[in-house]
């Protein structure tokens, strides 16, 4: 089916169900060897779970089963291949929700077992890692900022499968603070992208809130303190004019961007002290809060100052999406990396398995 004067191999078919939403892609390697992707379909359940203030596992679960395989239809058919074409199949083994992984590994499962396929399973996180190779075909070795609702971390990608975590969160994730500051401030929409909206007509000045963690020698974060911080600060200003809630999200963003500069700073210094003779130094970013604005200005100077170059990929592919498990799923192929049938899913899943866990890092345990 597909056209063959723009044949593209290897082929594959990935899957996302880790979370609330229902994702598949097409993502193949061109002739001249980049990456394409064919497809990226993406199916937010957020109104399923909008009454609950959060991600229920049970209804997500039930939800991915409803939408898989009329989002696996949609994504062969924008790509304009059937299963014939493909070369493997790929789905998100964790972390996430189990009820959710179980959908979309045994989708992923039974059409590779159905056309006799391989079979690769990925983990979320390295989905996030490997984004900068797909969108901008960055080589490794490089720095990655992974910045959600779930996750805060600073990895260092050296290879395929080879991770070294250098810090994470001991608390809350970024999104999570971006998401609680919206809440406890009654924004009328919800999340970072309504903080960041407030805050644009607000002093950043006005209300002094922490910086936490800054100046320490350890590349960990913290976001927790400055939530509480935000909650004290409003409750003393109460009752809260429009322009006390834009004071106080202009305040809150400030803190959050100082507090992540600062740690990116401190990493940026050891990854050029570990690679002296590396030419292209990247600092590659993902998860949403990467849309944060004021957020990405302080990156960009950050790397500016240490001679690194800031890789951000599209909003779309910074979020949640299965083009990012169907392009991990391609090196996987390559390499040579398949998965059995009996390969299980898994709700808590390091990327540097040798990392120490910290106590209470990123919310919900799931969302990646
Ligand atoms: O990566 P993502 O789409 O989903 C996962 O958590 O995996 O990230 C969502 C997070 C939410 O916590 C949301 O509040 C935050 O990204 N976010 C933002 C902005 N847009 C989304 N945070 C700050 N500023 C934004 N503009
Ligand atoms: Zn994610």
């Amino acid at each position: 089916m597909r056209n063959p004067s723009r044949p593209l191999s290897p082929l594959i078919l990935g899957i996302e169900t880790s979370c609330d939403e229902t994702a598949a892609s097409v993502v193949g390697r061109g002739a001249d060897g980049r990456p394409e992707i064919l497809s990226n379909v993406v199916l937010s359940q957020v109104e399923e779970h909008a009454a609950f203030g959060g991600v229920v596992p049970e209804i997500a679960a039930r939800a991915h089963v409803d939408a898989i395989s009329g989002i696996v239809e949609a994504a062969l058919g924008d790509a304009g291949v059937n299963l014939d074409d493909l070369s493997a199949v790929a789905a998100t083994l964790g972390p996430g929700l189990v009820g959710g992984l179980i959908v979309g590994a045994m989708t992923g499962k039974a059409i590779a077992a159905a056309r006799g396929l391989g079979f690769v399973g990925v983990n979320h996180l390295e989905g996030h890692a490997l984004t900068p190779r797909l969108t901008d075909g960055v080589a490794y070795p490089y720095l990655m900022l992974l910045v959600s609702g779930g996750h805060t971390q600073i990895l260092l990608v050296r290879g395929l499968g080879d991770y070294e975590r250098w810090g994470t969160t001991i608390d809350d994730a970024l999104g999570e603070a971006f998401d609680k500051t919206a809440k406890l401030l009654g924004l009328p929409e919800q999340g970072g992208a309504a903080v960041e909206k407030s805050a644009r007509g607000g002093d950043a000045r006005r209300f002094g809130l922490p910086r936490p963690m800054r100046g320490e020698a350890r590349l960990d974060f913290s976001f927790s303190g400055l939530k509480t911080a935000v909650r004290q600060a409003a409750q003393a200003a109460m009752p809260l004019t429009a322009q006390d809630v834009a004071d106080l999200c202009a305040s809150f963003q400030a803190a959050a961007a100082d507090s992540l500069a600062d740690r990116i700073a401190r990493a940026l210094t050891r990854f050029g002290a570990e690679y002296p003779g590396l030419a292209d130094k990247v600092l590659a970013v993902a998860g949403g809060v990467a849309a944060n604005a004021a957020i990405r200005l302080r990156l960009e100077d950050a790397c500016l100052a240490a001679g690194v170059r800031l890789v951000a990929p599209p909003l779309k592919l910074c979020g949640d999406n299965a083009a990012m498990i169907a392009y991990a799923g391609l090196e996987r192929f390559e390499a040579g990396r398949l998965d059995g049938m009996d390969a299980p899913v898994r709700s808590r899943w390091p990327l540097d398995e040798a990392a120490v866990p910290l106590i209470g890092f990123g919310r919900r345990g799931a969302k990646a």
